[in-house]
Order: C-alpha cells, then sequence, then structure tokens
C-alpha cells in the first residue's frame, strides 16, 4: 500500500483539500452558519504548509501545518474522508505530519482538538496542554493538546 503526505501545490490539489474541509470539517453540525473560505489568509500564507493524505493515488486526508514564531508547529484542519474514517488513516496522517514536523526542526507539535476528536489524539500519544489560550482553534469546546516530536 502507497501512502503519503503530499504538499498542495497544483489546482487539483487545492481542489481536493477544499473537498475534504468542506464535507469533514466545515459542516453544518459542526460549524452552523460558517461559511468555508477557499480563499482564507491562513492559507495563502506560504510558511502554512498545506498537505493532502494520498492513498493510492487518491487523496483520502488533509491538515495543515503552521510554525510559531516560538518554535511550535500547529497542526490544524485534520481530517479524513467520511467515508474512510476508523480504518487507520487518521494514524497515517498524525505519524507522517509529526515525521515532518519533526524535519522542520521543531521540538513540539500541538494543536486545538475538537472536543470529539481528543478520544483519536489521545490514542495516537497527545496530551492535554494549554499551550496558547488566545489560539482559538477549533472553537469554545476545543481542546489545547500537545505532542513532543
Ligand atoms: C478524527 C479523525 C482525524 C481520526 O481519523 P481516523 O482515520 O478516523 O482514525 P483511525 O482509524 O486512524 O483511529 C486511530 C485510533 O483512534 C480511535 N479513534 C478514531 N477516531 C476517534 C474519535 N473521534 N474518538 C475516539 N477515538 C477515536 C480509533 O478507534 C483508533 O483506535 P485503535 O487504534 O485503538 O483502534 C477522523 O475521524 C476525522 O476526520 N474526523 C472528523 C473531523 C475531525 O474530528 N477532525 C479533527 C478535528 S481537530
Amino acid at each position: 500500500m502507497s501512502i503519503e503526505l503530499k504538499e498542495v501545490t497544483t489546482e487539483v490539489d487545492w481542489e481536493a483539500l477544499h473537498t475534504l474541509r468542506e464535507t469533514v470539517l466545515f459542516t453544518e453540525a459542526r460549524h452552523p452558519g460558517v461559511v468555508y473560505d477557499p480563499a482564507h489568509p491562513h492559507d495563502t500564507n506560504p510558511a502554512h504548509t498545506k498537505l493532502l493524505l494520498i492513498k493510492e493515488g487518491e487523496p483520502v486526508g488533509c491538515t495543515r501545518l503552521d510554525p510559531r514564531p516560538d518554535g511550535l508547529v500547529v497542526v490544524r484542519l485534520v481530517a479524513i474522508a467520511n467515508h474512510l474514517q476508523r480504518q487507520g488513516l487518521g494514524r497515517d496522517l498524525e505519524r507522517l505530519a509529526l515525521d515532518r514536523i519533526r524535519a522542520m526542526g521543531s521540538p513540539k507539535a500541538v494543536l486545538n482538538a475538537a472536543a470529539d476528536a481528543v478520544g483519536f489524539y489521545e490514542k495516537c500519544g497527545w496530551t492535554r496542554e494549554d499551550w496558547d489560550l488566545t489560539d482559538g482553534g477549533a472553537g469554545a469546546t476545543s481542546v489545547q493538546m500537545s505532542k513532543a516530536v
């Protein structure tokens, strides 16, 4: 099985990224009233790495890595395609993202976990840590977590 975390570069990649986010993350159930912005400045910021999880040539998941001035890297907008969840792909994405963060020279990865995703991150070895309460992340009910890389 081939699996890789690929940087978003082409129009086709961007389309796949937006589709995954819109169908998994920016749903009415998860974020009522929020309209997904495909041209958000946090995405166009070249310091932020947009990534697709590619399995057997098909995009199956995505995330974005945002380095901070203090050396931490924030893992944002993690999604696995709805019909492919709970088959181990989230673990693959997490492992490959941590490899990348290690290669960036960061000592620690951090994130804002949606309340219903905390159990997933705990299974992957993340622990609860308030790393920056001014970073809103996934919303008021999100849980700040970290993992040494
Ligand atoms: C959360 C998400 C990324 C996990 O990816 P996944 O491919 O479904 O997870 P995996 O199949 O790799 O699961 C790894 C382990 O975590 C567990 N797990 C997965 N999702 C879980 C959840 N929401 N709560 C608790 N445990 C979870 C699995 O049971 C598995 O445990 P096991 O190894 O003991 O069997 C994915 O389900 C998803 O995209 N969810 C919707 C969006 C979301 O919540 N994104 C995160 C926002 S911060």
